[in-house]
C-alpha cells in the first residue's frame, strides 16, 4: 500500500506571525501521527522561519512555486537553489491558479519539474479540468494531454517518486467536490497513463492526491478509494483543527 500524503496549500494566506502560530499548533497536534506524510506549503516569506520551527519534526515543507532557470534576470521569481538552501522538501508545480493567472503551461510545468528534481525537491504536480471541460465531458482528453505534456522526457524513476495532485478546477474553493467514484475514475486513468508511459512499477509507486474542497467530513470517503493516496488541501489547511482532523481521518484508514 502506498503511504498516504496530506499537503496543506496555504496559497497567499498567513503572514509570518500567523504562519508561526499555525505551524506550532500543527506540531503539537499532528507531529506524532506517523501513518501519514504531512506537508505544509506556506508563502515564500515564511518558508525559512517555518523550516526552523519544523526542524526535527515529521512535518515537511513545500514551496508553492519554483522557477525553471538556475538564476538571472527574472524579477520577482525564486530560483530552485534558493528553495534547496532553505530545505524545502516539496514544491507545488502547475497549480490551476498559476495556470489561470500566470500563464503556466504544461511545457513550463515540465521544465519546473526538471529543475525541482535537479535540486532534490519533490514535485507535487497539479492537473485537472475546468468546469466547462467537465460539463463537455472532455476530462479524459484534458488529463491525457496534461500528463503527456507535464511528464515529457522524465525517467520512470523520477515519475515514481513524484506526487500528482488531481484537482478538478470546479471543485477548488467552491465547496463542490467530485464524488469519490468520480475522483477514483480519473485517478485510475492517471495511473494507467503513467503505466503506459513509464511502466507498471512507476505507476504503482507514484502517489496521486485528490484536491478540491477536501474537508474532514469528506476525507474518509475520498481517501478510501484505491487510487486516491492523499489530499492537497487549500481552505481547510488554514485552520489547525480542520487540517489536523483531515490528517487523523487519513491515519484511521491505514489501520
Ligand atoms: P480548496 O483548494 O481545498 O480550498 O478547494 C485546494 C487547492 O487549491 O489545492
Amino acid at each position: 500500500m502506498r503511504r498516504p500524503i496530506i499537503a496543506g496549500n496555504w496559497k497567499m494566506n498567513n503572514a509570518l506571525a500567523a504562519a508561526r502560530d499555525l505551524v506550532r499548533g500543527l506540531l503539537e497536534q499532528a507531529d506524532d501521527i506517523s501513518e501519514v506524510d504531512k506537508v505544509i506549503a506556506p508563502p515564500f516569506t515564511a518558508l525559512l522561519s517555518i523550516k526552523e520551527i519544523l526542524r526535527g519534526s515529521s512535518i515537511k515543507l513545500a514551496a508553492q512555486n519554483i522557477h525553471y532557470e538556475e538564476k538571472g534576470a527574472f524579477t520577482g521569481e525564486i530560483a530552485p537553489a534558493m528553495l534547496e538552501e532553505i530545505g524545502c522538501d516539496y514544491v507545488i508545480i502547475g497549480h490551476s491558479e498559476r495556470r489561470a493567472y500566470y500563464n503556466e503551461t504544461n511545457e513550463t510545468v515540465n521544465k519546473k519539474i526538471f529543475s525541482a528534481l535537479k535540486h532534490g525537491i519533490i514535485p507535487i504536480v497539479c492537473v485537472g479540468e475546468t468546469e466547462n471541460e467537465w460539463e463537455r465531458g472532455v476530462t479524459r482528453e484534458v488529463i491525457t494531454n496534461q500528463v503527456a505534456g507535464c511528464f515529457a522526457d522524465l525517467s520512470k524513476e523520477e515519475v515514481a517518486k513524484m506526487i500528482i495532485a488531481y484537482e478538478p478546477i470546479w471543485a477548488i474553493g467552491t465547496g463542490k467536490t467530485a464524488t469519490p467514484e468520480q475522483a477514483q475514475e480519473v485517478h485510475t486513468q492517471i495511473r494507467e497513463l503513467i503505466a503506459r508511459g513509464f511502466g507498471s512499477e512507476a505507476a504503482s509507486l507514484v502517489r496521486i492526491q485528490y484536491g478540491g474542497s477536501v474537508k474532514p467530513e469528506n476525507t474518509a470517503a475520498l481517501l478510501s478509494q484505491p487510487d486516491i493516496d492523499g489530499a492537497l488541501v487549500g481552505g481547510a489547511s488554514l485552520q489547525i483543527d480542520s487540517f489536523v482532523e483531515i490528517i487523523r481521518e487519513t491515519a484511521r484508514l491505514t489501520v
